[in-house]
């Protein structure tokens, strides 16, 4: 194993995270191993894409749901490889898989060359309702359908070169933020209303209708404010960011100077999203 590797593996367990790194490649990738999965197995996801659609077909971005429908979201575990080979004619990404979690540098890399490393194991009936790491469901049908939506595929690569840019240059908090309110929790109009995309948001049966209920806070896109917002991993968002489209999100992040934006606020205590 890569010394790199090695000393994760040895980190992951440490923290009780329950991905098998022993077999992974220098890249962090591993095989699907799509054998493996047992009927159980098959059952839990087909409860999970049953209930969630429930949600998604309601308050998904309709790039969202076609998306789902290309890369063939049903009642088994999707096979990686076949449905990277949908996504790969539409937009050019395609899915590796991963243990779990990965450091922020292979995670960027991957990104940058249009990969999304998705989790090959999927939560159990008795965490159905909630699981401390994400898994296959929250990285598949959370992240996967969007990025056959062009302009979100092409922020997402950009997002994985200027986020490499972004750790050498200390401004890791910031470049994350954008990850978290965006890929995670971002909101977009939608013909005059407001429609969610982000994958915490599709994966999540309690936080997506709060997020579109009018309790919950909203604000439109200001990159800038946004990567200087911070937010909580246990909550629901006290503040979700809305995009005025997919092509206005990419030019936005396209025209920021990110090493002045870093230079001048990575020194700086959070926005507490609280106070908005
Ligand atoms: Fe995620």
């Amino acid at each position: 194993m890569n010394a790199d590797v090695a000393n994760y593996a040895q980190e992951c367990a440490a923290q009780g995270l329950r991905g098998d790194y022993s077999r992974c490649r220098q890249d962090f990738t591993v095989d699907q191993d799509y054998d493996a999965y047992t009927a159980d197995d098959h059952r839990v996801w087909r409860l999970l894409v049953d209930r969630q659609s429930a949600q998604t077909h309601r308050f998904a971005h309709k790039s969202y749901l076609a998306g789902q429908a290309s890369v063939q979201i049903g009642s088994r575990i999707p096979e990686f490889e076949n449905v990277g080979s949908a996504l790969s004619k539409l937009t050019g990404w395609s899915i590796v898989p991963v243990p779990g979690l990965i450091p922020s540098k292979p995670f960027f890399e991957h990104l940058a060359a249009r990969r999304f490393p998705v989790t090959n194991w999927l939560r159990k009936m008795d965490e159905i309702d909630y699981v401390v790491e994400p898994d296959l469901f929250h990285d598949f049908f959370g992240h996967v359908p969007i990025l056959s939506q062009p302009a979100f595929a092409d922020f997402m690569q950009l997002y994985g070169e200027r986020a490499l840019e972004a750790i050498e240059l200390g401004g890791d908090e910031m470049i994350t933020r954008l990850y978290w309110y965006t890929a995670e929790y971002g909101l977009i109009m939608d013909d005059g209303g407001l429609k969610a995309f982000g994958a915490g948001l599709m994966s999540s049966g309690s936080e997506l209708p709060y997020a579109m209920s009018p309790k919950a806070k909203t604000m439109l896109l200001d990159i800038s404010f946004l990567m200087r917002t911070g937010y909580e991993i246990d909550k629901f968002q006290r503040v979700y960011f809305v995009m005025p489209s997919f092509e206005a999100l990419l030019e936005a992040f396209q025209a920021i100077d990110l090493p002045d934006m870093i230079a001048r606020y990575s020194n700086d205590l959070p926005i507490d999203p609280k106070s908005l």
